[in-house]
């Protein structure tokens, strides 16, 4: 019988195992699959435990300070927070194409990752959030077209030169396996459920070039759009929603005058493996709520558009 609490005693023993003494070092995202590694690494091991957690400035709203109170405050988990908003957003200055970002976003990360790694030389050991399909899926990446398609910088990133030894303690189990230890772990039920969100962030949710401006008005979008998710109890019926900017102006009309902003489209999708997905048929009236307020309360943006594409042809994102 598959039971959390089992796969947890066993993992921690493992861990306990290999680990000893050392001292283990965590990239943390937010997502779920690091989440609960942290937390299950956490009850292993304590204060070895060193997690660092990039602030690309690519994050959703309020996301950063929701990772620190979740880990840092309510678990009682280390976790050094880098601020390097600036430094992405200097290396994708003028990069367009998507697969150029996701691979700057990429190596920017792993260059900030090092530079932290190196200041806590006395780690040993460097954990990862790796599931069981990320194997399968890089692995067949080094032949197959997965990886060409869009490149994950999650799996397999980080470099040997950093001299530490990995540990992956989710590396067998499935995603809604991953959860029910989440949840028996104690991690809140919002970011157990979470909808999965990209490695590279906002990065490729802005078409095209990024800027802090069109980052900063995509937030505000996006939160509101998830808030309404939220409210009318839309959020756990979908896959994956989100709102993706578009760097085109559109004219329209604002009180007594023109206006000519800025467009966002919404994603809503529902999906088993994400490798095929529908789009979901929210409500006419929630949509239209849900534009309104976008319009009225980010101001720069004077137009949104619902994204009703299937997986195939169209990916889930639109990058
Ligand atoms: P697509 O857009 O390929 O997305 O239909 C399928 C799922 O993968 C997520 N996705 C990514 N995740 N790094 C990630 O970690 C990426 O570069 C990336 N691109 C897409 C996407 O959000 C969806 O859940």
């Amino acid at each position: 019988l598959w039971e959390p609490r089992h796969i947890i005693a066993k993992s921690i023993e493992h861990i306990r195992t290999e680990v000893g003494a050392d001292t283990v070092l965590l990239g943390l995202s937010g997502g779920v699959d690091s989440s609960v590694a942290a937390a299950l690494l956490h009850k292993a091991i304590g204060d070895q435990l060193i997690c660092v957690f990039v602030d690309n400035g690519l994050l959703r709203q309020g996301e950063a300070d929701q990772v620190m109170a979740t880990f840092a405050r309510h678990l009682g988990i280390k976790v050094i927070r880098i601020s390097a908003e600036a430094r992405f957003l200097e290396a994708l200055a003028g990069v367009i194409d998507p697969e150029a970002k996701r691979k700057i976003i990429g190596r920017v990360f792993i260059e900030v990752f090092e530079e932290e790694a190196a200041k806590l030389s006395n780690a040993q050991w460097l954990a990862q959030g790796t599931i069981y399909p990320d194997v399968i899926e890089s692995a067949g990446g080094k032949t197959g077209k997965a990886q060409v398609i869009k490149s994950h910088h999650n799996v397999g990133g980080l470099p040997e030169e950093l001299n530490l030894k990995l540990l992956e303690p989710l590396r067998e189990l499935f995603k809604d396996e991953v959860r029910q230890l989440g949840t028996e772990l104690g991690l809140p039920f919002e970011l157990v459920y979470r909808h999965p969100f990209p490695g590279p962030g906002l990065g490729v949710r802005i078409l095209g070039e990024v800027k802090k401006e069109y980052a900063d008005l995509l937030r505000l979008a996006d939160a509101i759009f998830i808030e309404e998710l939220h409210t009318h109890d839309w959020y756990d019926k979908v896959s994956q929603a989100f709102a993706v900017f578009l760097p085109v102006k559109s004219v329209g009309v604002m009180g007594d005058g023109r206006c000519y902003d800025f467009v966002v489209a919404l994603r809503a999708v529902e999906s088993v493996d994400f490798m095929t997905a529908r789009w979901a048929h929210l409500p006419y009236d929630f949509l239209d709520h849900v534009s309104r307020r976008i319009i009225n309360e980010v101001a720069g943006i004077s137009r949104v558009t619902y994204d009703i594409s299937g997986k195939p042809p169209a990916t889930i994102e639109w990058e």
